[in-house]
């Protein structure tokens, strides 16, 4: 039976954390919409703590955003979830995601902490949250650079003290499609609460495989994709949530799982965030790019002259492009060259052509 997945957006927050990313609110509340319109259902409005501009964003977008879930990021620290429980106390939608690490290497180096005052910190921290909101993410930060059993342990930590979802991040995107599914198996395993929670997965490109992990996840029992428009995020970026959404619905068969996304609206939307973010698309970035439905060998260009489906395995216009072309390049062939001309008015023959 096919399953619903979530899409958990933060393009407005681990987003804005790309280097000379900066929306303005109006920037924020105007993209937050058309996220929600897009079909996301929980929208990562910011970290209310961080700065004046962070929190009223996070507050405006909770009270005018109403077709989606508004969720402001804590640190497990007292003044963090204070921030969001008053930035969203009149939000109709609004939630909570606290996160703390739980890696040898973040505990060690950057929290100066044990594993005990870890397992307390995210006990105190969930159950103050729980008190406030109805629901409240919690992410174990850098989980796959985490020992298996300890991380077993936090998340038990989480939802005993009313965790509705658990988010497993990649923060440095560290791991790989085979290892990610077996780490999901594992938590499955030795969670005895797993079909009780929603499990996410927040997954980083830094070895370019963050799309990859995110999807193997979908079949190891993850229900929420956190992920970004275009990708953008901090150091290499986030999982771009419109190659999950393409992949799921080219690859329906495999995935065998459904989501929200209208996927038409897709390349208006990443227009719309590349312009505002100051980041040009890629030409060659996956699913939205101007190469994507664009071919230039001849052989291609036949094949395709032929039957679209020869080398485009969606088509421009399922995700919002207006249609392919086949430009002509040094590698052309006389059929694109024919089509071209026929296109200005020249009926050429075959042996004109030659
Ligand atoms: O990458 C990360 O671990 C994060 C957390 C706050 C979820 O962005
Ligand atoms: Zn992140």
């Amino acid at each position: 039976m096919s399953k619903m997945i979530q899409f958990f957006d933060t393009t407005l927050r681990d987003g804005e954390q790309t280097i000379g990313v900066n929306f303005s609110i109006e920037d924020k509340i105007m993209l937050a919409q058309k996220i929600a319109d897009w079909g996301a259902d929980v929208i990562e409005a910011g970290f209310p703590v961080a700065s004046e501009n962070d929190f009223n964003a996070v507050r405006r977008i909770g009270q005018e955003v109403t077709n989606c879930n508004v969720i402001g990021l804590a640190r497990c620290v007292k003044k963090d979830i204070d921030a969001v429980i008053k930035a969203l106390t009149d939000a109709p939608h609004g939630q909570i995601h606290v996160f703390i690490a739980t890696s040898p290497i973040h505990r060690e180096s950057k929290l100066h902490m044990t594993q005990e005052q870890v397992i307390e910190k995210i006990q105190a921290c969930v159950s103050y949250a729980r008190q406030h909101f109805d629901h409240v993410e919690f992410s174990p930060e850098d989980a796959t650079r985490t020992e298996w059993n300890f991380l077993v342990k936090a998340v038990r930590t989480a939802i005993a003290a009313g965790a509705e979802v658990i988010n497993i991040p990649d923060t440095t995107g560290y791991t790989n499609p085979d290892e990610f599914g077996a780490l999901f198996d594992y938590l499955k395993k030795n969670i005895p609460e797993f079909d009780r929670v929603t499990f996410s997965v927040h997954c980083h490109n830094d070895l370019g495989m963050a799309t990859a992990n995110a999807l193997e996840s979908i079949r190891h029992g993850a229900t929420r994709i956190e992920g970004t428009i275009n990708g953008i995020g901090e150091r290499a970026g986030n999982t771009a949530l419109e190659e999950v959404a393409a992949a799921m619905y080219v690859r329906h068969d495999f995935y065998q799982a459904e989501n929200h996304v209208d996927l038409k609206k897709t390349y208006e939307l990443a227009k719309l965030v590349s312009q505002k973010a100051k980041m040009p698309l890629p030409h060659n970035k996956p699913i939205t790019g101007t190469n994507v439905f664009s071919h230039e060998s001849g052989i291609h260009q036949d094949g395709f002259l032929k039957n679209h489906a020869t080398y485009e395995i969606l088509t421009p216009q399922s995700v919002g492009v207006a249609h392919s072309s086949i430009p002509l390049g040094k590698l052309s062939g006389s059929h694109a060259v024919a089509v071209k001309l026929a296109e200005i008015g020249y009926q050429v023959t075959k042996a004109d052509m030659k």
